[in-house]
């Protein structure tokens, strides 16, 4: 028997070793016992990082959808698989049961089918958190159609990017979505996409927000009647394990965005058996993910790994301040929610609202946190774990990237101990080791450097689509035989790994390295401060000084700067060293920030390093409106 659920931390690691030594037996026992095949694999694992090629299960044949769907309908038919929660509050929550998605992700395929979509062509999905969204994903997967998911708060040039790259030959969008108190054109941005998309032939619309818009002759049609006249059954195509499932953008430091691949058996495998163990998910829970399916995170946690495994996965369609910052904790409340799972930037932003948003709300229903996206401010960590978890549901602060295809390093809740800002051991078959800047991996505990991976997991994105090269550039040339993460970690005293933060924000101050998470770290815990990011600039003496934007919290305005810039540099010295202290401190309203949360260092850092010739596109900024601001009061 396969250990597909542990228990204890002692099983943990018996388990982790285990899945170390031996890990094409281990992992050939997990996909055998949970996984229903058309056709076993001849062989568990064929891999050579130098070429780069990762194959598992190769010579297997599945189909994802049977995984996520069909299996289920004879135990849980009328469970729900997905329950979908509006924008607006007043509007029914709609249960989806497994029942249900089965039709309706099968009347689906047969709709893309007679659009002449087949095995292998790439499906453009620019549709908001409905529950379109995730079926047009499973419906592509039922027929072996690769998707390309793009989150719906892209601009038209981000799309375009992203149909032309991949040749999307139809797209699927909405007539516009709901984002709290606002609505969005979103055919419009497909329209103005589609102007340098000459591949596209059609476009399917679902109707959302009823609004009056264009439809192009030819080209556009509703999807609801295409859908009202299909046949709810339709074979599963059969995939072999390495079909490619998808493509997922992610952004590079440099160039154009990279169309991550990943396939379909290993990514299965992997997703379903993380999401098992690092939510320590049970038969009645109901499992939130209020990431945007738009992300790796909705992928693989809200769709795939969730619904492999029988659950019910709540998808969100709003914002967290709409109607106002309680959204959250009356969601929790209302489905009773188990597990939670979101981004930092989301708790500090509610954190700042105060705890009055919290209070009103019974949260009893909570067993599970998690966190993912980015390190977590001891600050914030504290206050998701006394404010909503009560001091009672440990926090899993999950580390990944769109190129893991799932969670890497995590604690597994109520067994492996937490400390705050560290994701501490690495998850069941993940071999992580720390290297150094001249290529030498640092043994032992208590060390520092550059994350890598050693061996394979089953879910490693397989190459860059339409540039295997830049696959192997970007990952696999800065150290021989190890995937390289971008990120800096450290391992403590009892081997917990913390993520430092990129390495390309890692600032070389007097000769010292220092990681840009534990300084902002540091200015976090004031308590006037919301959140800050610290960059490099050139020095003469230091080679490079930092310079810190620095935003507040209401309790902060009308305080006197030069004092707060004290108050901060002490900070910073008590917790890190006079090293680390500030050269410019910044006081912002806003910093810049990608639509999935993350605040993009590379435009504060051409203001600090006062270069702001070309700072790129700033379009596809959640909020691009600060940038002129900071750049007119920048030091
Ligand atoms: C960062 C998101 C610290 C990291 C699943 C990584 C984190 C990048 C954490 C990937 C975490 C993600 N602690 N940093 N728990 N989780 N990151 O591709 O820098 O959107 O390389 O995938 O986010 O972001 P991506």
């Amino acid at each position: 028997m396969s250990n597909y659920h542990i228990k204890h931390l002692e099983e943990y690691y018996q388990v982790y070793r285990k899945s170390v030594r031996n890990p094409e037996i281990f992992w050939e026992e997990i996909a055998e016992e949970h996984f229903l095949w058309r056709k076993k694999w001849d062989t568990v694992l064929e891999w050579d990082f130098a070429t780069p090629e990762v194959k598992w299960f190769q010579g297997a044949q599945l189909n994802i959808t049977e995984n996520c769907i069909d299996r289920h309908l004879a135990t849980r038919g009328d469970k729900t698989a997905i329950l979908f929660e509006p924008n607006n509050p007043d509007d029914d929550a709609e249960h989806i049961t497994y029942n249900q998605l089965y039709r309706r992700v099968n009347q689906f395929a047969n709709v893309l089918k007679e659009q002449g979509v087949k095995k292998g062509d790439r499906v453009c999905i620019y549709v908001p958190m409905i529950p379109e969204l995730a079926i047009a994903t499973l419906a592509c997967a039922r027929i072996g159609a690769i998707h390309s998911v793009v989150f719906a708060g892209f601009s038209a040039t981000a799309l375009a990017t992203r149909i032309n790259d991949s040749d999307c030959k139809i797209v699927i969008t909405s007539d516009g979505s709901y984002r709290g108190a606002k609505t969005i054109d979103l055919k419009g941005i497909v329209d103005e996409a589609l102007e340098s998309c000459d591949g596209v032939e059609s476009v399917l619309v679902a109707k959302r927000i009823n609004s009056d818009i264009t439809m192009k002759e030819g080209r556009d049609k509703w999807l609801q009647p295409l859908l009202d006249e299909a046949s709810n059954q339709c074979k599963a195509e059969v995939m072999n394990a390495e079909d490619p499932l998808f493509i997922l953008y992610t952004s590079g430091s440099t160039g154009k965005p990279k169309g991550m691949v990943h396939t379909t058996a290993g990514y299965m495998v992997y997703t379903a058996y993380t999401f098992k163990n690092a939510f320590q998910y049970r038969e009645n829970d109901v499992y939130w993910c209020t990431a945007d399916i738009g992300w790796i995170t909705g992928h693989s946690y809200i769709v795939y790994g969730p619904l492999c495994n029988g659950a019910t996965t709540v998808m969100f369609e709003g914002v967290p301040s709409y109607p106002d910052y309680s959204r959250f904790w009356d969601i929790v409340e209302k489905h009773k929610v188990s597990q939670f799972y979101t981004a930092p930037t989301a708790i500090r932003a509610l954190a700042k609202q105060g705890v009055e948003f919290v209070e009103k709300h019974d949260l009893s229903s909570l067993k599970v946190l998690g966190s993912v996206g980015e390190p977590i401010n001891e600050e914030a960590w504290h206050w998701y774990n006394d404010n909503i978890g009560k001091g009672k549901s440990p926090i899993i602060d999950s580390w990944w990237q769109t190129e893991t295809g799932g969670i890497m390093i995590t604690p597994i809740p109520y067994v492996t101990p937490t400390k705050p800002t560290y994701a501490t051991l690495p998850f069941i078959g993940i071999q992580p080791c720390i290297m150094d800047e001249d290529g030498q991996e640092l043994k032992g505990n208590q060390v520092e450097g550059r994350l890598c991976i050693k061996f394979p997991w089953p879910s490693i994105a397989r190459t860059i689509w339409g540039n295997h090269q830049r696959y192997k550039d970007t990952y696999f040339s800065t150290y021989e035989n190890k995937y390289f993460t971008g990120d800096g970690a450290l391992r403590d005293e009892v081997g917990y790994y913390r993520i430092t933060g990129r390495v390309d924000d890692v600032i070389i101050v007097s000769g010292h390295n220092l990681g840009t998470a534990p300084i902002e770290d540091a200015i976090n815990e004031h308590p006037a401060v919301a959140e800050s990011a610290i960059v490099g600039f050139p020095h003469d003496i230091k080679g490079s000084a930092l310079y810190g934007y620095v935003t507040l919290k209401d309790s902060g305005e009308g305080r006197n700067h030069d004092n707060l810039r004290i108050e901060i540099n002490q900070l910073i010295s008590d917790r890190i060293g006079p090293i680390a202290k500030l050269n410019k401190i910044q006081f912002t309203e806003g910093l810049p920030k990608t639509r999935s949360g993350k605040i993009m260092r590379r435009i504060l850092r051409k203001i600090a390093e006062k270069d702001t010739s070309n700072l790129g596109d700033i379009s596809t900024l959640l909020n691009p409106e600060c940038v002129q601001d900071i750049m007119d009061n920048a030091l």
